[in-house]
């Protein structure tokens, strides 16, 4: 058993309380690997933002959960040696159960998410309570995501065809009910690259995709039902067509992929929005470099001239959204 504090690490409940009342949002950034986690690290520190570490089912099945572990206890002591001390999180993204919440928990992780948003109402709060019960009476306070509406797409184990938008009628009750930390909304966002059918879209003369836009009207209603509470949007990337393009410039093919337009994410950010999840823009920015790399320096065989300049975009992407997009820069 570990305590996240012994880490170096923090939870979430203060930097959500500022983030709210500050009108930005914290970065939730995936990472599987060294190269995500140096330049999420990297960026944060330069730029002066809190973040939050995000380790999915899949990133525990890929580089095993006590390595991603020790890399975020690693990377509190790069930050330090970076010549800055941000508030960093180690948070589990779309936990599927308690067991695995507990067993996160007590590896070091100082924030969980129980995803029970596919469950009947009930049985979501009922799984949400538990997790919070056990995470609320650690020595040093866990924080807790609870998530009410289903967003289309893939949730790591669970995937659904159709979203379904959290109905502000449900919010009091759930939160009350669960004592959840903060609450993940479906308002329009997906996971992935391609968020929408072409159908939901409009298209610019070249054949650029345009989204419908999020449902804003939801996050007002929510925000009058639970002033001030902390609301996380999943399924936050923006799928910059400068990546998709070069992506298959150098040989992918990613058709019909379309994001959340940044300006929408920034409107969110100064809302109670407090937590902005981003996986798939920096798995497009990796590749884009990889593929680019690969075509143009056909003689090149050393990984480290391969993912050194996948890291060097990945860092200006984030540096980028922490300071354009989500307004955290500056808050550590
Ligand atoms: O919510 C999904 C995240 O992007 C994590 O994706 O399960 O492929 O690691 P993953
Ligand atoms: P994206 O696929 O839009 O990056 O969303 C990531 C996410 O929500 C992780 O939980
Ligand atoms: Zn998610």
């Amino acid at each position: 058993m570990t305590s996240y504090k012994e880490l170096g690490l923090v939870n979430t409940k203060e930097l959500f309380k500022k983030a709210v009342s500050g009108g930005y949002a914290i970065p939730a950034y995936n990472f599987n690997n060294m190269e995500q986690i140096q330049a999420i690290i990297q960026a944060c520190v330069e730029t002066r933002s809190p973040v939050i570490l995000q380790v999915s089912s899949g990133a525990r099945k890929y580089a095993n959960q006590n390595i991603l572990k020790n890399m975020a206890k690693g990377v509190v002591e790069y930050a330090h040696e970076l010549g800055y001390d941000i508030p960093i999180v180690l948070h589990l993204d779309h936990g599927s159960s308690f067991e695995l919440c507990k067993d996160c928990i007590e590896t070091g992780f100082s924030s969980v998410m129980i995803d029970g948003s596919h469950f009947p109402y009930d049985e979501n709060v009922a799984l949400t309570r538990k997790v919070c019960d056990f995470a609320h009476s650690q020595k040093d306070y866990v924080t807790v995501e609870g998530e009410l509406g289903v967003l289309a797409g893939v949730e790591d184990d669970v995937s659904s065809e159709h979203s379904h938008y959290t109905q502000p009628s449900e919010v009091i009750d759930f939160v009350s009910k669960t004592k959840v930390d903060s609450l993940a909304i479906s308002i329009g966002t997906s996971h992935g690259r391609a968020k929408f059918k072409p159908s939901q879209c409009t298209r610019t003369p070249d054949g650029i995709l345009i989204p419908p836009p999020l449902r804003f009207d939801i996050l007002e209603e929510i925000e009058k039902k639970l002033p001030g509470f902390p609301i996380v949007l999943h399924g936050s990337s923006s799928v910059p067509i400068e990546y998709v393009h070069m992506i298959e410039k150098y040989g992918g093919k990613l058709t019909d992929s379309v994001g959340i337009p940044e300006e929408q994410l920034r409107k969110a950010a100064k809302s109670a929005v407090c937590k902005i999840n981003i996986d798939s823009d920096g798995r497009l920015a990796m590749t884009a470099i990889i593929r680019k790399i690969l075509v143009e320096k056909p003689e090149e065989f050393d990984p480290r001239n391969i993912l050194g300049p996948a890291r060097d975009e990945l860092k200006k992407l984030y540096s980028h959204k922490n300071q354009n997009v989500l307004g955290s820069a500056g808050q550590a």
